[in-house]
């Protein structure tokens, strides 16, 4: 019967097609590396040349660029953020800002507005870090209280550093300005002993722990427990779990195939 036929060929490219969609689809979004990062979901490697480089490994404020120039640093698209490092269990990562950390001149630079760097909607600076302050623009003054210390190395104009407690982007740090003006920048540090402000050239190096919301990316866990792998939906703007039968599913992958 050629009807049944027909269909049976239609059926059999759909499949064929299907199949090789997912297959594509499953290479397409594996972990990737950019040196020591291993860059999954929500996070995922941009700019071409990559596995991942597809809008649907990752939700789109996660796109990361991987430099080619050897040094296999992993920036945060759009941003200065660099990311050094991802706990993909707390949903952290230590970031650092290129521009305070490069190189001779960096605290220099250290008066730039940190809150002005971030996508303030994807992500928030933890309160883990603590705040680096700067103070510049003294108008001849230098402030004389303890922990203040000068900043000025290489700089043109006079900088004290301060470190002061507990980082909130909210509310700057309630300490002593003097005539200056000041900022203030969230540090984290790698080592407690390093935590003084005279080493505030390392501890911008160190970076800073930033967090993203786990419910706005999705339970990404959940899916790949049950067998799915995470991608990314702009259609609904969250997490899809693709599962092994080559479906989409909302969140997981249900044992009798259905929506979840
Ligand atoms: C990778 O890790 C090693 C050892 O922790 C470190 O020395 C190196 O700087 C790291 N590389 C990058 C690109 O972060
Ligand atoms: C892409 O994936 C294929 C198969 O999984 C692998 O052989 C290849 O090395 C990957 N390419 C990159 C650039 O990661
Ligand atoms: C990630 O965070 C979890 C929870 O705080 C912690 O148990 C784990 O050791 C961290 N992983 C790394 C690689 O630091
Ligand atoms: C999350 O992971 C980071 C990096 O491993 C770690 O430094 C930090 O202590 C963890 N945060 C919490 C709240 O456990
Ligand atoms: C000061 O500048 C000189 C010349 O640019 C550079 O060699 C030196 O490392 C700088 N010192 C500091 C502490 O940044
Ligand atoms: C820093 O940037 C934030 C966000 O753009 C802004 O609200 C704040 O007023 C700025 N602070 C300073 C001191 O410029
Ligand atoms: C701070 O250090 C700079 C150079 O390191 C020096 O020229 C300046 O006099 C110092 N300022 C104070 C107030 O000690
Ligand atoms: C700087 O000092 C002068 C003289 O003491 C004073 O008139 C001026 O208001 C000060 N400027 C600031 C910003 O504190
Ligand atoms: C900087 O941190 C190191 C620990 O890594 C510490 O031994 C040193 O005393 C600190 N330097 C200053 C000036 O606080």
């Amino acid at each position: 019967m050629r009807p049944a036929s027909l269909l049976l060929l239609l059926l059999a490219s759909l499949l064929i097609h299907f199949h090789h969609h997912h297959h594509r689809a499953h290479a397409d979004c594996e972990p990737a590396t950019c040196g020591n990062l291993t860059v999954r979901y929500p996070f995922w490697l941009g700019g071409g040349g990559s596995n991942q480089s597809s809008s649907l490994c990752g939700h789109p404020a996660f796109e990361v660029l991987c430099s080619d120039d050897g040094s296999s640093a992993a920036s945060l698209k759009g941003s200065t953020l660099q990311v050094r490092s991802i706990n993909y269990t707390n949903s952290s990562f230590i970031a650092s800002d290129t521009r305070t950390t490069a190189g001779n001149g960096g605290v220099c630079r250290a008066h730039l507005n940190m809150s002005a760097t971030v996508s303030p909607s994807a992500f928030t600076i933890s309160r883990r870090n603590r705040a680096l302050c700067f103070f510049y623009n003294c108008n001849g003054t230098k402030p004389s209280q303890r922990g203040y210390v000068n900043a000025t190395s290489n700089c043109s104009t006079p900088i004290f550093a301060y470190l002061a407690g507990s980082y909130n982007w909210d509310s700057p740090p309630a300490i002593a300005t003097g005539q200056c003006s000041f900022t203030y920048t969230p540090v984290f540090g790698s080592e407690p002993e390093a935590m003084t402000a005279a080493n505030y050239s390392r501890l911008l190096n160190d970076g800073f722990v930033m967090e993203w919301a786990a419910t706005s990316v999705g339970d990404c866990s959940g899916c790949t427990a049950s067998g799915g792998q995470c991608r990314y939906n702009s259609a609904t703007a969250a997490l899809a779990c693709l599962c092994p039968d080559g479906n989409l599913q909302r969140s997981t992958c249900a044992a009798n195939g259905e929506f979840q």
